[in-house]
């Protein structure tokens, strides 16, 4: 229920996507928004305001001169009550209009009457995005500090492929989740690392360990919602890009390693969330090993760089957070690893909840003392962490 208590107006423009928009404000409803929906007269043609309607569960405003509103000024209120105001499809027609501040029909005027913030999620032919004339008005929209939520690359209602598809309703609602979020790090860089190593053995087999890279993609958008550029550098996982944060997959450490020093003295925050195989074979077969009745193989051990140390031993570090997964004796061998490390922030797990679920219970060790955050989901452990990493950016010696 991430959106819990927000208030959001939905205004749906003419133009195929619109079907997704219904979609949308089930997502919404289901994250706890309350949601009031506008259609322009071409969207009608597409959706009908009967499903808004039974999917929000609130009446759909089509009509500007709507008699059923008091004093007739549904705009003024649709835009009074809103915390955000976002429109879904939005077809080139509408960023036009909204861009020289037209207000010719429900969803212009009540953009223009609006006191809450604006994002549009663009919706047209490839053509007709790349147009000058809408990049000018986007453009525009941009430097009056309305949202723009995509538009994705792909396959277009016309038959054609390229930019112009409206962003998946998932998609948005993350992108809304990220807008109601606090922005401590805004204009910072963070790079993070997440998921596990994979240090070969021979051309199938290999050392690894069961990290899911969970932690490390929460905290990958919880820094992005918090206004970071983010660059996330991942071991072998299956789980999908947080919205707006680059992705580099690697494999080994020593791949790993190598993304990340070649970024780090560029970085305001480096997260190693990472869980790096320490050791890797010192060699790699070339060819399969076979069960051929000889002994069984010995593999012999040399140790791997240690990343987060690494970077902590820059001239000029990034503020370096670690982690630390430990089966016993955390807050001792956390702190213990983090004075060894010299990185001012650390985040302490037990493997028992730390591995492969979606919650965790994290306790953070900084100069200042620890702190145990209350056992909640990734992403809510990651935002605190990140307001944490914000605060000692601020000031190294701030209480908790
Ligand atoms: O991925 P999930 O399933 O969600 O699980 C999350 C997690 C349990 C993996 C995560 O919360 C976590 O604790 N990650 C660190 C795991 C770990 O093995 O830590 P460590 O004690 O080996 O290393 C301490 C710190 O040094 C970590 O920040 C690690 O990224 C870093 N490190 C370690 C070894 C190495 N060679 N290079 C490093 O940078």
């Amino acid at each position: 229920m991430e959106l819990n208590g927000k208030r959001v107006t939905l205004g749906v423009t003419g133009g195929i996507a619109a079907y997704k928009a219904a979609e949308l404000v089930r997502l919404l409803v289901r994250q706890g928004a309350a949601v009031r929906v506008a259609m322009s007269e071409a969207a009608t043609r597409f959706v009908t305001p009967t499903t808004f309607q039974a999917l929000s569960g609130n009446p759909v405003a089509v009509d500007p001169w709507d008699a059923g509103v008091a004093n007739g000024m549904a705009h003024i209120q649709l835009a009074r009550e809103a915390d955000v105001l976002l429109i879904a499809p939005a077809s080139a027609d509408f960023l036009a209009k909204a861009a020289n501040g037209v207000a010719d029909n429900l969803l212009t005027t009540l953009t223009l009457a609006r006191g809450c913030p604006l994002l549009v999620a663009p919706a047209m032919n490839r053509q007709m995005w790349h147009n000058p004339a809408t990049q000018r008005n986007i453009a525009t929209l941009a430097g009056d500090a309305v949202g723009i939520l995509g538009p994705a690359s792909g396959e277009l209602a016309c038959g054609e492929s390229g930019e112009g598809r409206m962003l998946e309703p998932e998609e948005i609602v993350e992108e809304l989740i990220a807008h109601f979020q606090p922005k401590p790090l805004q204009g910072r860089k963070v790079l993070v690392t997440a998921g596990p190593t994979f240090e070969a053995i021979d051309p199938v087999r290999g050392l690894s360990n069961l990290s899911s890279g969970k932690m490390g993609f929460a905290v990958a958008r919880a820094a992005r919602e918090a206004g970071a550029e983010v660059t996330l550098v991942c071991g072998p996982v299956a789980l999908p890009t947080p919205r707006g944060v680059t992705r580099i997959d690697v494999t080994s450490a020593l791949e790993m390693q190598a993304q990340v020093m070649l970024r780090a003295v560029t970085q305001d925050v480096f997260v190693g969330v990472a869980a790096v195989s320490d050791y890797r074979p010192r060699s790699v077969s070339e060819q399969k090993i076979k069960k051929d009745g000889s002994p069984p193989p010995v593999i012999e051990l040399v140790e791997n760089p240690d990343i987060l140390a690494e970077v902590a031993a820059l001239p000029r570090p990034p503020l370096c957070v670690g982690f630390a997964a430990e089966t016993r004796n955390l807050a001792e061998y956390a702190e213990t690893k983090r004075r060894a490390k010299k990185i001012p922030l650390l985040a302490g797990n037990l493997i028992q909840d730390g591995f492969g679920g979606d919650a965790n219970r994290l306790t953070l060790f900084d100069d200042n003392g620890q702190r145990a955050l209350e056992p909640a989901p990734k992403l809510t452990l990651a935002r605190q962490l990140m307001a944490r990493a914000a605060a000692l950016l601020e000031n190294p010696h701030a209480p908790y």
